[in-house]
């Protein structure tokens, strides 16, 4: 299939932790753009209040709230943004429900005590642990991790920084690509999923970076494209 038809049969795009910062952020950028959201959350009702919260400041009914496993089991693509420390409550959650779509992992391993480091899993990445787990029928696609959730709340603005993408599965990769530009972003194929390895350290250091200049919204941009 081409990627473009990929691309329209991904009209439901549900966000795993889409209460949260970089989670919402997302869903408001892609509800501007037109995509129906689901928000996922373990409450019912907190994924409720921040659907509406996006339809009100959107003026149309574009996102609606469900328990994370009944969102995962609605979208056409799923993306995960939740603590790592959730993790091990949630991929058992939605293993089933994301069979065969494409899943987005937003996640950094960042380290509890002190968010300047990370603790990589033992296996590398967080990708690599989330497509280990979730069989390789189920194309995992590593996105958006240096990307601030405080630059995607600002609607009236551009969103900036680069998007780096990777993947094993190159229409996924490049489906995730064009949902990247759909709101704005440049993105680059960065390659496999192993790079996570890499790039899941990187926030590490924009927190460093944000923390010592007082900023929110650091963010990666490669010259010489
Ligand atoms: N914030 C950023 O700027 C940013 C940028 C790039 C990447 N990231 C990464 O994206 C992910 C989400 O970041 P965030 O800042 O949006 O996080 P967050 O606001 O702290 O959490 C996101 C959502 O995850 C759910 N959650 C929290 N703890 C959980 C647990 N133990 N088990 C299951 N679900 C849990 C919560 O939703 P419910 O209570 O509704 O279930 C929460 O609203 C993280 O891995 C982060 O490192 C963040």
């Amino acid at each position: 299939m081409e990627i473009k038809e990929v691309m329209d049969e991904i009209k439901k795009i549900a966000i795993i932790g889409g209460t949260g910062r970089e989670g919402f952020g997302l869903a408001l950028r892609w509800a501007k753009a037109g995509k129906s959201i689901l928000i996922g959350s373990r409450s019912e009702e907190k994924a409720q209040a921040a659907a509406e919260k996006i339809n009100t400041q959107l003026g149309q009914a574009l996102a609606v709230g469900a328990p994370n496993a009944l969102a995962a089991r609605e979208g056409d693509l799923v993306l995960l943004s939740i603590p790592y420390q959730g993790h091990e409550l949630i991929l058992p959650a939605i293993r089933e429900s994301v069979q065969g779509k494409i899943v987005v992992e937003v996640t950094v391993p960042l380290d509890p005590n002190d968010p300047t480091q990370v603790k990589m899993p033992e296996i590398g990445s967080v990708a690599e642990e989330t497509q280990a787990f979730l069989g390789s029928k189920t194309p995992v696609v590593g996105a958006f991790h240096t990307i601030s959730s405080a630059s995607l709340k600002k609607l009236d603005q551009k969103p900036d920084g680069d998007v780096l993408v990777f993947s094993d599965h190159s229409q996924a990769k490049e489906t995730v690509i064009q949902l990247a530009e759909l709101i704005g972003f440049r993105a680059l194929d960065c390659g496999p999923l192993r790079t996570g390895r890499t790039i899941e350290r990187l926030p590490a250091l924009l927190v460093w970076l944000n923390k010592r200049y007082q900023k929110k919204d650091i963010s990666l941009h490669f010259t010489g494209l």
